[in-house]
């Protein structure tokens, strides 16, 4: 897969997601989009068939993490609704994740890419010590996305300020996808590390996950193209 920006729907209800998908009508480009609880839980896996249906991608960013029988059983369900890329935490420990990727491989052995949360980047060392983890945060996140790799997972969640460092444990294919992404002339709202897009693009990211900045925009589509202009910079198609 090459780089991309992936729009984070984070609406509450298919209302309000269609029209800002009906924005996107006459665009040649069908923006790679996330799906994330408040979307799903809201409307159900229906939703998801919906946006395939217009053409999108989808990174369906339910955050599994529950004992390995459990997480391989519902991966499977997942696996069917054609999602290109799912994910789970990292926390689960090595069994859940091998377990989710054999839930998550058809009959035919295609699957969607399969990706871990490290840490979120809403914990700090601080909330870490009170989970009794008292390594740093970093070589927490290095360490995790070291046991996804060994796991046989695509990549992780990370920072973009994480992703140089997650290249050079786990190698240059395996993938990051960063949010976190504001414009250099907007507003940060309750994100706190943040970069541009291009900054992003820079430190290694493959993915950058961009929400608030397009879905809040005064022109949505104008926004991710300048987006999109930013992150892939040449290699625009
Ligand atoms: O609106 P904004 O660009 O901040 O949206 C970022 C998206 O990425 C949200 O859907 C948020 O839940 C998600 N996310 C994040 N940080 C993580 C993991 C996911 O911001 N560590």
């Amino acid at each position: 897969m090459s780089k991309d920006v992936i729009i984070a729907c984070d609406f509450n209800s298919k209302a309000d997601l269609m029209t800002f998908l009906d924005k996107f009508e006459n665009e040649d480009r069908k923006p790679f989009l996330k799906v994330g609880m408040e979307l799903f839980y809201a409307e159900g896996p229906a939703i998801v068939k919906e946006i395939k249906a217009r053409g999108h991608k989808i990174f369906l960013d339910l955050k599994l993490h529950d004992i390995p029988n459990t997480v391989k059983k519902a991966m499977a369900v997942l696996s069917a609704l054609d999602v290109d890329i799912c994910n789970l935490h990292a926390a689960g420990t090595a069994a859940m994740m091998e377990a989710a990727l054999e839930g998550l491989t058809r009959a035919d052995g295609t699957r969607p890419l399969l990706i871990a949360v490290t840490q979120l980047t809403s914990t700090s060392e601080e909330r870490m010590q009170n989970l009794l983890i008292d390594r740093p945060l970093d070589e927490v996140v290095m360490h995790y996305a070291k046991n996804a790799k060994d796991a046989g997972l695509d990549g992780v969640v990370c920072s973009p300020l994480e992703a140089g460092k997650v290249k050079a444990v786990c190698g240059d294919a395996f993938l990051t996808v960063t949010p976190g992404v504001r414009f250099a002339d907007g507003e940060v709202g309750d994100q706190v590390r943040v970069t541009t897009p291009a900054k992003a693009r820079e430190l290694g990211s493959d993915y950058i996950v961009v929400g608030r900045p397009i879905t809040q925009a005064a022109d949505p589509v104008q926004a991710y193209h300048r987006c999109i202009r930013e992150f892939l910079g040449g290699e625009v198609e």
